[in-house]
Parts: C-alpha cells; sequence; structure tokens
C-alpha cells in the first residue's frame, strides 16, 4: 500500500520498460524507427500502449476509434490487442506521418483491420456521427492537437457505447496543468480546464492515471 504516487526516474523507468514489457517485435521496429523522427516525442510510451492492450482485453474491445494516429503506434497497438475482425477507424490530418503508420499496419498484417480517415478530425468524428454510427465503438482514443479535445471528447462520448472506455493522453502536460503561466499556448488552459469539467461530469467513471503524460480513463455510464 502506498498514500502518494512514486516519481518515476529514467532508471525506474528503464526498469519497467526492460523487465516488465511483453511489446511485439513490430510495435518494437516501429518505435525504433519512430526514434529518430523529429517529433519522436509525440509516440505513445510502450508502458500506455500495455495498458491500452490489457483495457481493450479487459473489456473486450471489437471496435476502437482513434484520434491522432502519429506513426502508428497506438493504432498498431489496438488492432493486435483485439484481433482477427476488429477494426480500427484511425483519424489524423497527416499524410506524412500516416504514411509511415500504413508502412507498418501493412507489415504486421492488419490493414485490413484499420480505416484511415486522413482529413481534420473534428470533420471525422461529425461525419461518423452522420452515418449512424453513435453507440457503435468500444473505446475512444484522443491523442491529438489540445485546443480541440473538449470536441473530440462531446463527440466521443456520443460515438462510444455504454460502459465503453474514452481515453485521453497528456491530461498532465509534462507538469504545466499545476501552475498557470502567463502567455502559456491555450492548450494548456484547455485541459486544465477539462481535468476538472471530467471529474465533475456525471455522464462517465472518471480516473487519470499518471502513466506516460498522463492518461485519463473514463467509462461511459
Ligand atoms: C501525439 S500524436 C499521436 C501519437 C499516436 N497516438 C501514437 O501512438 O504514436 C498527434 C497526432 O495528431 C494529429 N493531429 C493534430 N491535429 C489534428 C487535427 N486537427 N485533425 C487530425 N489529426 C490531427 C497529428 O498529425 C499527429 O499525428
Amino acid at each position: 500500500m502506498s498514500r502518494s504516487t512514486l516519481a518515476i526516474t529514467d532508471l525506474l523507468e528503464d526498469y519497467l520498460r526492460s523487465n516488465t514489457l511483453r511489446e511485439s517485435p513490430i510495435l518494437a521496429e516501429l518505435r525504433a524507427e519512430t526514434a529518430s523522427h523529429r517529433l519522436a516525442k509525440m509516440q505513445l510510451a510502450p508502458e500506455q500502449g500495455a495498458l491500452l492492450t490489457l483495457l481493450l482485453r479487459l473489456i473486450g474491445a471489437r471496435r476502437y476509434l482513434e484520434v491522432g494516429v502519429f506513426t502508428g503506434y497506438s493504432s498498431l497497438t489496438a488492432a493486435l490487442a483485439m484481433g482477427e475482425g476488429s477494426q480500427v477507424v484511425a483519424c489524423d490530418a497527416s499524410e506524412e506521418f500516416t504514411r509511415i503508420a500504413r508502412a507498418y499496419w501493412h507489415k504486421a498484417g492488419v490493414d485490413d483491420r484499420i480505416e484511415l480517415r486522413l482529413q481534420d478530425a473534428l470533420k471525422s468524428l461529425d461525419a461518423l456521427l452522420a452515418e449512424g454510427l453513435a453507440g457503435t465503438f468500444d473505446c475512444l482514443f484522443i491523442d491529438a492537437d489540445k485546443p480541440a479535445y473538449p470536441a473530440y471528447y462531446e463527440r466521443g462520448l456520443q460515438l462510444v457505447r455504454q460502459g465503453g472506455l474514452i481515453v485521453l493522453d497528456n491530461m498532465l502536460l509534462g507538469g504545466r496543468v499545476v501552475s498557470p503561466e502567463p502567455g502559456e499556448p491555450a492548450g494548456v488552459r484547455v485541459v486544465r480546464q477539462l481535468n476538472r469539467n471530467l471529474r465533475d461530469d456525471e455522464r462517465v467513471e472518471c480516473c487519470l492515471l499518471p502513466v506516460g503524460d498522463g492518461l485519463t480513463l473514463l467509462v461511459k455510464r
């Protein structure tokens, strides 16, 4: 038992990654390739991927929706975790980043499980609602531009089934949520306010885990 959360040092993180992770070779390869990308720090942490895998299996997820694909680590994690016959709808606006994702989906043999929607994610979520897909997803993962998080969340809440899971990444924003600073990016204020709103949102159960940059888990009531 413990009364507080352990601060993770680099040494502990190395220990955790090399002694507890069961990352598949294809995910390890994608992580290694992305490490040399100029925006490598945008990639999901592998321990977050392990948690996502466990959660998707726990709820028996078959349909997963993602906002923010980058080079494909989280979408590939989901497709592998859910297995054959499952469906991933992956939303991103970047042809450049998702070219790498598509190559890895193909290499992993899961490209038939993943539909990429390549445009502004708000448009994709609106289109999914217009297509009558409300209440049909088991899980939504939000990992994109912070100012739009509340809009992604409101649309996503409609798209996820009752009892389904919503996961939001970067909810601690490298610690910047703690102390407001003059001139801070709009996204910081948005995430700070969203944390408070989610705590009080009766439509969901809510828990923020200090894994990676802060992962909020919501279950739709
Ligand atoms: C943090 S990265 C996603 C990381 C990814 N989940 C992973 O596992 O590596 C954020 C992604 O959001 C995308 N993005 C940012 N703003 C967007 C928008 N308005 N619509 C769609 N995608 C957007 C970026 O192109 C980028 O690929």
